[in-house]
């Protein structure tokens, strides 16, 4: 026996995680393809699991971590799936295929802007997890697209911790990606529609509710 678990060893003998969470995991760390943080993965899985939102919309699905979570946490739960990254989303529908959950998924090969703006269709939960650049633009449609009460979810609101310099000489590479993810903190924090909450969790999640 380990002498010392560490705190995701420890969660997971309470929870039974699908064989295929470690297959992604292994598969992102050996290819240095971004997964979502185990973190804000429980904190994902928790507020579908609450919420049960019947019609998700996840932009930047990358190869299927985060559309996992949300698929085990809420059985009656429908996911459109974006990236617009074709390689990614081949191997999303390969590890949905392994993990039988395919049926409950769309994958679309389309950039969330994009999508949105050709798209008439609300749905109750909308997961951002794309290019940190484009969160800010983001955020409009987005709420365009939100059901009474539905939850806008964003991760990577740290920036890889780079928004813990606001002085913006210091990330001169990330300026306008760090100046976006201001502009896109401030603009939901102060929205007038929505009730927003930011949580230290993994590279800083946010949740904001459709008033
Ligand atoms: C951090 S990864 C997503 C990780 C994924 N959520 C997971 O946990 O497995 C970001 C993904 O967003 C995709 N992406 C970047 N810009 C995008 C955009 N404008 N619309 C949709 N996807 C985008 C990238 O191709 C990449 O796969």
């Amino acid at each position: 026996m380990k002498e010392r678990l560490s705190p995701t060893e420890f969660l997971d003998c309470f929870s039974s995680r699908l064989p295929i969470f470690q297959e992604i995991q292994t598969y992102g760390r050996a290819n240095q393809v971004p997964i979502l943080s185990d973190a804000a993965g429980r904190a994902l899985a928790m507020l579908v699991g609450l919420f049960r939102p019947e019609r998700i919309l996840e932009i930047g699905c990358g190869i299927s971590y985060s559309t996992h979570w949300m698929l085990t946490a809420s059985e009656s739960s429908q996911i459109i799936a974006l990236d617009t990254n074709l390689v990614r989303l081949g191997l999303s529908e390969r590890f949905l295929t392994r993990s039988r959950l395919l049926p409950r998924v769309e994958l679309v090969h389309q950039a969330g802007l994009e999508y949105l703006t050709q798209s008439k269709a609300l749905y109750d939960l909308i997961f951002i997890d794309s290019t940190k650049k484009g969160y800010a633009e983001l955020l409009d449609e987005c709420y365009k697209h939100l059901s009474p009460e539905g939850l806008i979810i964003a991760d990577n609101i740290f920036f890889g911790g780079l928004m813990f310099y606001p002085d913006l000489s210091l990330v001169p590479r990330n300026k306008a990606g760090v100046r976006q993810m201001q502009n896109f903190c401030a603009r939901a924090s102060s929205h007038p529609r929505l009730d927003c909450y930011f949580l230290e969790l993994g590279d800083g999640l946010m949740v904001a509710r459709k008033k």
